[in-house]
């Protein structure tokens, strides 16, 4: 199965916002990325605007040709934005407005109704739907129950334990895309992916539908130029 690349941009903003002007340009960016082999290009606009932010998604839904995905906590907000932008994926994340990064996936069970009703609501906009989660079958079993087109596997916890033990590492991820491709569920995945540990990931997680990666990407191409940095994590996916 082929196994989309998307970018996430939201480090380029992190960098221009350190100046204040418009440099690096996020949109060029994204164009750029695009350019230069990757499928898909996301974001995660925060409240607080620290990286993207509500103009560049506006911006960005003019210029992106691939697949255009918006992360975010579902308030308000983050449902207005989606409404009017109709991205291609709506990838809901469960994190308070000031953490530094997703650090954990939703439990489903105790969010089901608010999730359920939330995602009801993203796919009346013709908008596919996915849910952070981590690899806890009860979380998987309860995301199908929400209506939800995909989940993305949560992998922080796949990148720390890689480099000690990874067949370790990856097991849970293995029983996790199995049951979800039982239940019918799409596999997506992100957090920590790297040169280093993507191309085991896709070898072992069979119906990978998209990695998003942002952080390791992003650094790479400071040594290794952007253009050539995603040629090597699509080799990764090939
Ligand atoms: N997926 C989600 C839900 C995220 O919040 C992030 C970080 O913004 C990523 C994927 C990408 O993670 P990384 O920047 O570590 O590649």
């Amino acid at each position: 199965m082929e196994t989309k690349l998307s970018v996430n941009i939201n480090k380029i903003a992190t960098i221009r916002n350190a100046r204040g002007g418009n440099t690096p340009n996020v949109v060029q960016a994204s164009i750029d990325c695009e350019r230069f082999g990757a499928q898909g290009i996301t974001v995660h606009p925060r409240p607080d605007e620290r990286h993207i932010t509500t103009q560049d998604t506006y911006d960005l839904s003019k210029v992106v040709t691939t697949e255009y995905n918006i992360e975010g906590y579902p308030d308000e907000r983050y449902m207005n934005l989606i409404a009017e932008l109709k991205p291609a994926q709506a990838t809901l994340v469960p994190d308070p407005p000031h953490v530094l990064t997703s650090n954990a996936g939703w439990d489903t069970e105790t969010h089901l109704e608010n999730l359920r009703n939330i995602i009801t609501e993203i796919k009346k906009h013709g908008v596919r739907t996915s849910i952070f989660v981590d690899t806890n079958l009860k979380n998987i079993e309860y995301a199908a129950k929400t209506g939800v087109d995909r989940i993305e596997l949560y992998t922080g916890p796949y990148a720390e334990q890689y480099p000690i033990n990874r067949e370790k590492a990856i097991a849970p991820y293995v029983a996790a895309a199995n049951l979800a491709h039982e239940l019918g569920l799409g596999i997506n995945a992100g957090h920590d992916l790297s040169l280093e540990n993507l191309a085991y990931f896709k070898e072992k997680i069979p119906y990978l539908a998209e990695v998003s990666i942002g952080h390791a990407l992003i650094s790479d191409a400071l040594y290794l130029g952007l253009e050539n940095t995603i040629q090597l994590y699509l080799k990764r996916l090939i």
